[in-house]
Protein backbone atom coordinates (compact mmCIF):
# COMPACT_ATOMS: atom_id res chain seq x y z
CA UNK A 1 0.00 0.00 0.00
CA UNK A 2 1.06 3.38 -0.90
CA UNK A 3 1.53 6.05 1.91
CA UNK A 4 -2.27 7.03 3.42
CA UNK A 5 -0.71 9.85 5.55
CA UNK A 6 0.84 12.84 4.05
CA UNK A 7 4.23 13.71 5.21
CA UNK A 8 4.00 15.60 9.00
CA UNK A 9 5.33 18.44 9.37
CA UNK A 10 9.31 19.08 10.73
CA UNK A 11 7.93 20.79 13.93
CA UNK A 12 5.09 18.20 13.94
CA UNK A 13 8.24 15.74 15.90
CA UNK A 14 8.67 17.86 18.35
CA UNK A 15 4.82 18.35 19.51
CA UNK A 16 4.02 14.82 18.84
CA UNK A 17 2.04 12.83 22.36
CA UNK A 18 2.22 16.27 23.94
CA UNK A 19 0.21 18.54 21.55
CA UNK A 20 -2.29 18.54 18.82
CA UNK A 21 -0.75 17.77 15.48
CA UNK A 22 -3.36 18.53 12.69
CA UNK A 23 -2.56 15.80 9.55
CA UNK A 24 -3.60 15.19 6.29
CA UNK A 25 -4.73 11.77 4.51
CA UNK A 26 -6.68 10.16 1.36
CA UNK A 27 -8.72 7.37 3.31
CA UNK A 28 -11.64 9.25 1.03
CA UNK A 29 -11.08 7.75 -1.88
CA UNK A 30 -11.02 4.22 -0.35
CA UNK A 31 -13.61 1.87 -1.60
CA UNK A 32 -13.01 0.59 2.09
CA UNK A 33 -15.63 3.11 3.26
CA UNK A 34 -18.39 3.66 0.64
CA UNK A 35 -21.32 2.49 1.60
CA UNK A 36 -21.69 -1.06 0.15
CA UNK A 37 -18.74 -1.83 1.88
CA UNK A 38 -19.98 -0.05 5.47
CA UNK A 39 -22.99 -2.49 4.60
CA UNK A 40 -21.38 -5.73 4.32
CA UNK A 41 -19.33 -4.68 7.79
CA UNK A 42 -22.24 -4.36 9.59
CA UNK A 43 -23.62 -7.14 8.88
CA UNK A 44 -20.34 -9.28 9.13
CA UNK A 45 -18.96 -7.63 12.42
CA UNK A 46 -18.97 -10.11 15.58
CA UNK A 47 -22.17 -7.91 17.41
CA UNK A 48 -19.63 -7.61 20.41
CA UNK A 49 -17.19 -6.17 18.10
CA UNK A 50 -19.71 -3.53 16.91
CA UNK A 51 -20.81 -1.19 19.78
CA UNK A 52 -24.11 0.56 18.52
CA UNK A 53 -25.61 3.25 20.55
CA UNK A 54 -28.83 5.81 20.38
CA UNK A 55 -29.18 9.27 21.77
CA UNK A 56 -32.04 9.71 24.52
CA UNK A 57 -34.73 12.64 23.71
CA UNK A 58 -32.90 14.27 26.91
CA UNK A 59 -29.95 14.69 24.61
CA UNK A 60 -27.44 13.41 27.68
CA UNK A 61 -27.98 9.77 27.61
CA UNK A 62 -26.70 7.07 24.83
CA UNK A 63 -28.80 3.45 25.42
CA UNK A 64 -27.18 0.56 23.96
CA UNK A 65 -28.75 -0.60 20.10
CA UNK A 66 -28.04 -4.26 18.82
CA UNK A 67 -28.85 -5.32 15.36
CA UNK A 68 -30.84 -8.18 15.38
CA UNK A 69 -30.46 -9.20 11.94
CA UNK A 70 -31.59 -5.68 10.42
CA UNK A 71 -30.05 -5.66 6.96
CA UNK A 72 -26.63 -3.22 6.63
CA UNK A 73 -28.08 -0.92 4.17
CA UNK A 74 -31.27 -0.78 6.18
CA UNK A 75 -29.02 0.32 9.14
CA UNK A 76 -27.04 2.84 7.24
CA UNK A 77 -30.30 4.22 6.39
CA UNK A 78 -31.83 4.30 9.99
CA UNK A 79 -28.07 6.35 11.25
CA UNK A 80 -28.88 8.66 7.97
CA UNK A 81 -32.50 9.53 9.74
CA UNK A 82 -31.46 9.00 12.90
CA UNK A 83 -29.39 9.90 16.25
CA UNK A 84 -27.14 6.26 16.36
CA UNK A 85 -23.31 6.31 16.36
CA UNK A 86 -21.52 2.69 15.72
CA UNK A 87 -17.85 1.72 16.43
CA UNK A 88 -16.30 -1.38 15.24
CA UNK A 89 -13.66 -1.71 18.02
CA UNK A 90 -10.80 -3.51 16.46
CA UNK A 91 -11.61 -3.88 13.17
CA UNK A 92 -8.43 -4.52 12.15
CA UNK A 93 -8.13 -8.03 13.87
CA UNK A 94 -11.12 -9.06 11.74
CA UNK A 95 -10.41 -7.65 8.56
CA UNK A 96 -7.33 -7.69 6.66
CA UNK A 97 -8.07 -4.99 4.42
CA UNK A 98 -8.22 -2.48 8.09
CA UNK A 99 -5.25 -4.13 9.47
CA UNK A 100 -3.03 -3.43 6.17
CA UNK A 101 -4.50 0.35 6.22
CA UNK A 102 -3.69 0.77 10.11
CA UNK A 103 -0.07 -0.73 9.45
CA UNK A 104 0.41 1.59 6.83
CA UNK A 105 -0.61 4.73 9.36
CA UNK A 106 1.62 3.78 11.95
CA UNK A 107 4.62 3.05 9.15
CA UNK A 108 3.68 6.53 8.12
CA UNK A 109 4.24 8.20 11.44
CA UNK A 110 7.41 5.91 11.68
CA UNK A 111 9.31 7.50 8.75
CA UNK A 112 8.37 11.19 9.95
CA UNK A 113 9.00 10.59 13.97
CA UNK A 114 11.45 8.17 13.67
CA UNK A 115 11.51 7.81 17.80
CA UNK A 116 7.57 6.81 17.74
CA UNK A 117 7.70 3.35 18.97
CA UNK A 118 4.10 1.65 19.52
CA UNK A 119 2.83 -1.40 20.64
CA UNK A 120 -0.71 -2.51 21.22
CA UNK A 121 -2.53 -0.65 18.07
CA UNK A 122 -6.18 -0.63 17.23
CA UNK A 123 -8.24 1.19 14.85
CA UNK A 124 -11.70 0.88 15.23
CA UNK A 125 -14.27 2.84 12.63
CA UNK A 126 -17.35 5.11 13.46
CA UNK A 127 -20.11 5.69 11.38
CA UNK A 128 -22.60 8.20 13.28
CA UNK A 129 -25.66 10.08 12.41
CA UNK A 130 -26.12 13.72 11.47
CA UNK A 131 -25.96 16.09 14.13
CA UNK A 132 -24.68 13.09 17.00
CA UNK A 133 -22.83 14.10 20.20
CA UNK A 134 -19.95 12.54 21.88
CA UNK A 135 -20.27 13.74 25.18
CA UNK A 136 -16.81 15.17 27.09
CA UNK A 137 -15.14 12.20 27.83
CA UNK A 138 -10.77 10.99 27.59
CA UNK A 139 -9.32 7.95 26.60
CA UNK A 140 -6.85 5.71 28.22
CA UNK A 141 -4.24 5.12 25.31
CA UNK A 142 -2.74 7.48 23.10
CA UNK A 143 -5.28 8.06 19.91
CA UNK A 144 -5.94 10.25 16.83
CA UNK A 145 -9.12 10.72 14.34
CA UNK A 146 -9.44 10.57 10.98
CA UNK A 147 -12.32 11.72 9.46
CA UNK A 148 -13.21 10.09 6.16
CA UNK A 149 -16.81 11.10 5.31
CA UNK A 150 -19.22 13.82 6.92
CA UNK A 151 -17.88 17.08 8.52
CA UNK A 152 -17.34 17.04 12.47
CA UNK A 153 -16.49 19.70 14.82
CA UNK A 154 -13.98 18.41 17.85
CA UNK A 155 -13.52 20.56 21.27
CA UNK A 156 -9.67 19.61 22.95
CA UNK A 157 -9.52 20.47 26.82
CA UNK A 158 -6.04 20.45 28.65
CA UNK A 159 -4.89 17.31 30.04
CA UNK A 160 -4.55 18.32 33.34
CA UNK A 161 -6.92 19.84 36.36
CA UNK A 162 -9.58 21.01 36.18
CA UNK A 163 -10.19 19.74 32.99
CA UNK A 164 -9.03 16.17 34.62
CA UNK A 165 -8.77 15.15 37.67
CA UNK A 166 -6.88 12.56 38.47
CA UNK A 167 -9.33 10.59 40.69
CA UNK A 168 -11.85 10.11 37.07
CA UNK A 169 -8.55 9.54 34.80
CA UNK A 170 -8.02 6.77 37.07
CA UNK A 171 -11.65 5.78 37.31
CA UNK A 172 -11.03 5.73 33.05
CA UNK A 173 -7.93 3.57 33.24
CA UNK A 174 -9.30 0.79 35.48
CA UNK A 175 -12.63 0.47 33.62
CA UNK A 176 -14.90 1.14 36.81
CA UNK A 177 -16.48 4.22 34.48
CA UNK A 178 -17.60 4.81 31.52
CA UNK A 179 -15.31 7.36 29.89
CA UNK A 180 -17.48 10.11 30.87
CA UNK A 181 -16.09 12.58 33.31
CA UNK A 182 -16.99 15.65 34.77
CA UNK A 183 -17.82 18.87 32.85
CA UNK A 184 -18.69 22.21 32.67
CA UNK A 185 -19.62 24.67 30.00
CA UNK A 186 -16.81 27.54 30.75
CA UNK A 187 -14.31 24.44 30.22
CA UNK A 188 -14.92 25.43 26.41
CA UNK A 189 -13.18 28.55 26.81
CA UNK A 190 -10.06 26.62 27.65
CA UNK A 191 -10.46 24.70 24.53
CA UNK A 192 -8.85 24.03 21.13
CA UNK A 193 -11.35 23.90 18.76
CA UNK A 194 -11.17 22.03 14.93
CA UNK A 195 -13.61 21.54 12.77
CA UNK A 196 -12.69 18.16 10.65
CA UNK A 197 -13.18 17.50 7.02
CA UNK A 198 -12.68 14.40 4.64
CA UNK A 199 -9.09 13.82 4.59
CA UNK A 200 -8.04 15.26 7.77
CA UNK A 201 -6.32 13.98 10.99
CA UNK A 202 -5.95 14.70 14.50
CA UNK A 203 -4.01 13.44 17.06
CA UNK A 204 -3.57 14.67 20.15
CA UNK A 205 -1.75 14.92 24.07
CA UNK A 206 -2.50 11.68 26.05
CA UNK A 207 -5.40 11.39 27.69
CA UNK A 208 -6.66 15.01 26.58
CA UNK A 209 -10.55 15.10 27.31
CA UNK A 210 -12.71 16.00 24.05
CA UNK A 211 -15.98 16.37 22.84
CA UNK A 212 -17.20 15.67 19.36
CA UNK A 213 -20.66 17.41 17.26
CA UNK A 214 -21.14 16.42 14.20
CA UNK A 215 -22.34 18.61 11.26
CA UNK A 216 -25.71 17.45 9.53
CA UNK A 217 -24.54 15.08 7.60
CA UNK A 218 -23.71 10.93 8.20
CA UNK A 219 -20.31 11.01 9.30
CA UNK A 220 -17.46 8.14 8.85
CA UNK A 221 -14.31 8.28 11.08
CA UNK A 222 -11.57 6.05 12.09
CA UNK A 223 -9.84 6.04 15.18
CA UNK A 224 -6.48 4.74 15.91
CA UNK A 225 -5.07 4.16 19.36
CA UNK A 226 -1.37 3.14 20.18
CA UNK A 227 0.63 2.38 23.43
CA UNK A 228 4.26 3.19 23.98
CA UNK A 229 6.77 2.48 26.64
CA UNK A 230 5.75 5.88 28.28
CA UNK A 231 2.13 5.71 28.02
CA UNK A 232 2.48 2.23 29.86
CA UNK A 233 4.01 3.92 32.57
CA UNK A 234 1.70 6.02 32.60
CA UNK A 235 -1.30 3.96 32.84
CA UNK A 236 0.18 1.72 35.63
CA UNK A 237 0.62 5.17 37.51
CA UNK A 238 -3.44 6.21 37.49
CA UNK A 239 -4.09 2.51 37.73
CA UNK A 240 -2.09 2.33 40.96
CA UNK A 241 -3.08 5.31 42.13
CA UNK A 242 -7.22 4.23 41.35
CA UNK A 243 -6.59 1.51 43.73
CA UNK A 244 -5.29 3.30 46.53
CA UNK A 245 -7.97 5.80 46.32
CA UNK A 246 -10.55 3.18 46.16
CA UNK A 247 -9.05 2.31 49.61
CA UNK A 248 -9.46 5.47 51.08
CA UNK A 249 -5.71 6.57 50.47
CA UNK A 250 -5.15 9.88 48.49
CA UNK A 251 -2.23 9.13 45.96
CA UNK A 252 0.38 11.85 46.68
CA UNK A 253 2.64 11.48 43.45
CA UNK A 254 1.78 11.12 39.22
CA UNK A 255 5.86 10.20 38.92
CA UNK A 256 6.07 7.07 36.86
CA UNK A 257 9.58 6.45 37.74
CA UNK A 258 11.22 5.57 41.46
CA UNK A 259 9.92 3.14 44.31
CA UNK A 260 6.68 4.45 44.69
CA UNK A 261 5.88 4.11 40.95
CA UNK A 262 7.15 0.10 40.64
CA UNK A 263 5.23 -0.29 44.25
CA UNK A 264 2.44 1.03 41.99
CA UNK A 265 3.16 -1.43 39.07
CA UNK A 266 3.35 -4.16 40.92
CA UNK A 267 -0.29 -3.42 43.13
CA UNK A 268 -1.85 -3.09 39.90
CA UNK A 269 -0.27 -6.03 37.93
CA UNK A 270 -1.85 -8.56 41.70
CA UNK A 271 -5.16 -6.69 41.57
CA UNK A 272 -5.43 -7.78 38.12
CA UNK A 273 -4.13 -11.17 38.41
CA UNK A 274 -6.68 -11.68 40.90
CA UNK A 275 -9.46 -10.78 38.62
CA UNK A 276 -10.52 -7.82 40.55
CA UNK A 277 -11.23 -5.55 37.83
CA UNK A 278 -13.69 -7.92 36.51
CA UNK A 279 -16.36 -7.17 38.80
CA UNK A 280 -15.87 -3.59 39.08
CA UNK A 281 -16.11 -3.42 34.91
CA UNK A 282 -18.92 -1.75 33.75
CA UNK A 283 -21.82 -3.35 31.56
CA UNK A 284 -24.03 -2.64 28.68
CA UNK A 285 -27.36 -3.82 27.97
CA UNK A 286 -29.07 -3.29 24.58
CA UNK A 287 -32.54 -1.38 24.65
CA UNK A 288 -33.03 -0.54 20.80
CA UNK A 289 -33.22 -1.85 17.58
CA UNK A 290 -32.09 0.16 14.49
CA UNK A 291 -35.31 1.26 12.12
CA UNK A 292 -35.26 3.79 9.61
CA UNK A 293 -39.20 4.46 10.15
CA UNK A 294 -38.45 4.90 13.94
CA UNK A 295 -38.15 8.16 15.43
CA UNK A 296 -34.56 8.87 16.10
CA UNK A 297 -33.85 5.53 13.91
CA UNK A 298 -34.41 3.25 16.60
CA UNK A 299 -37.15 1.65 18.24
CA UNK A 300 -37.05 -0.22 21.52
CA UNK A 301 -36.80 -4.04 22.71
CA UNK A 302 -39.16 -5.19 25.05
CA UNK A 303 -38.34 -6.65 28.59
CA UNK A 304 -38.84 -10.08 26.87
CA UNK A 305 -36.16 -9.48 25.03
CA UNK A 306 -38.59 -9.41 21.68
CA UNK A 307 -38.56 -6.09 19.17
CA UNK A 308 -41.05 -3.96 19.68
FE1 LIG B 1 -12.53 9.58 22.46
Amino acid sequence: MRRVVERLKPQDRELWGHHTVKMRHRMPSLELFNDDSLAGLIETVDPGRMIMHTMEDDLSTWKAVERCGVPGHTVLDAIRSGRIWINMVGIHDYDPRFAELMDQIFADWAMDVPEFRTFKRKIGLLISSPNAKVFYHCDPAGQALWQVRGRKRIYLYPPTDPFLKPCELEGVIRSVTREEISYEPWYDDYAEVHDLEPGDGLHWALNGPHRIDNYGEINVSLTSEHWTPEIRRSWAMNYGNGILRSHAYTPRSRATEGAAFLGKVALTALWRKAGLQEKQSYKRIPEYVPDPAAPHGVRPITSSGVVA
